[in-house]
């Protein structure tokens, strides 16, 4: 970093990998697509401190998938932060990431994934809002008590919340019908936590911004396929192969929370603005 003050997040999410790099939905290559991501990652001018990944690790969460992530994330040499979503399972998860402490923080097995951790100046919450078996999330009353708790513990902290599925209505109809229920309550608990900077999401597969509590509430693209942009409620559910993506939060104490969208792949090198002389080129 160029000022030892800031501080970096990569937030990745809906990677949906797959055994043996089989594709998804019999064509997108998800795993190549997450090493293009870790390319983009590891060449950029400031490595992140952190990386979170909130949820579809895998896309049928299985063991084979599961290790099969984990041999491509072992390419990250920063500290990394699982969440699962809908298509993931606590307990495979569990099973082989299991010296990942922070995803015992709440339980085992089949326990909701909450945890809290101290990355740097920032506090990085996980909120496990996914309901074994459905589609859809849900913000229980017991995960919301515990996530009032942890964020009344430490105020004035920078923080994250990260959740999988937006707590807010997209316009993307077939995705909000598998959205997350209780959003109003979750929303409450938030607004009485000012040192959240933001509440970071998955699920979508592309970038959507809303005010929620108080804060900010988005989610991030994907870096494979992104679900297709189509405000129509009946929208047929589909996906397309648009530029695929993550997000960058810049934290600076001077500066707040400043969030990048980057675009993930090889685009080529800079050019500049100016020639030798100093002169805008014409
Ligand atoms: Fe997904």
């Amino acid at each position: 970093m160029t000022d030892s003050r800031s501080y970096l997040v990569a937030q990745l999410t809906d990677l949906h990998i797959k055994a043996g790099g089989k594709l998804s939905y019999g064509m997108v290559d998800t795993a190549g697509a997450l090493h293009r991501a870790i390319d983009t990652l590891l060449a950029a001018p400031q490595q992140p401190d952190t990386v979170i990944i909130t949820g579809d690790l895998a896309d049928f969460g299985s063991a084979d998938e599961y290790r099969f992530l984990r041999d491509i994330l072992q390419r990250l040499p920063m500290p990394v932060l699982l969440l699962p979503g809908n298509h993931d399972r606590r307990t495979t998860l569990r099973q082989v990431f299991a010296d990942h402490g922070y995803l015992f923080a709440n339980g085992d097995a089949e326990a909701p994934v909450h945890y809290a951790v101290d990355a740097g100046p920032l506090r990085l919450v996980g909120f496990d809002c996914t309901v074994p078996g459905k589609p859809g999330g849900r913000a229980e009353p017991d995960g919301l008590a515990w996530l009032d708790a942890t964020l009344a513990a430490t105020p004035g902290r920078p923080t994250l919340v990260m959740l999988h599925h937006p707590p807010f209505v997209t316009g993307i109809g077939h995705m909000d019908r598998q959205g997350l229920e209780n959003a109003g309550t979750l929303e409450a608990v938030i607004a009485r936590h000012p040192h959240v900077e933001r509440v970071v999401c998955g699920h979508l597969h592309r970038q959507i911004t809303r005010r929620f509590g108080g804060t900010i509430a988005m989610t991030a693209p994907g870096p494979a396929h992104q679900v297709t942009l189509d405000l129509d409620p009946d929208a047929p559910s589909g996906f397309r192969m648009e530029p695929p993506g993550y997000l960058l939060h810049w934290w600076h104490p001077a500066h707040g929370l400043v969030t990048h969208l980057a675009a993930s792949g090889d685009y080529g090198p800079a050019h500049p603005f100016f020639d030798a002389s100093g002169r805008l080129i014409d």
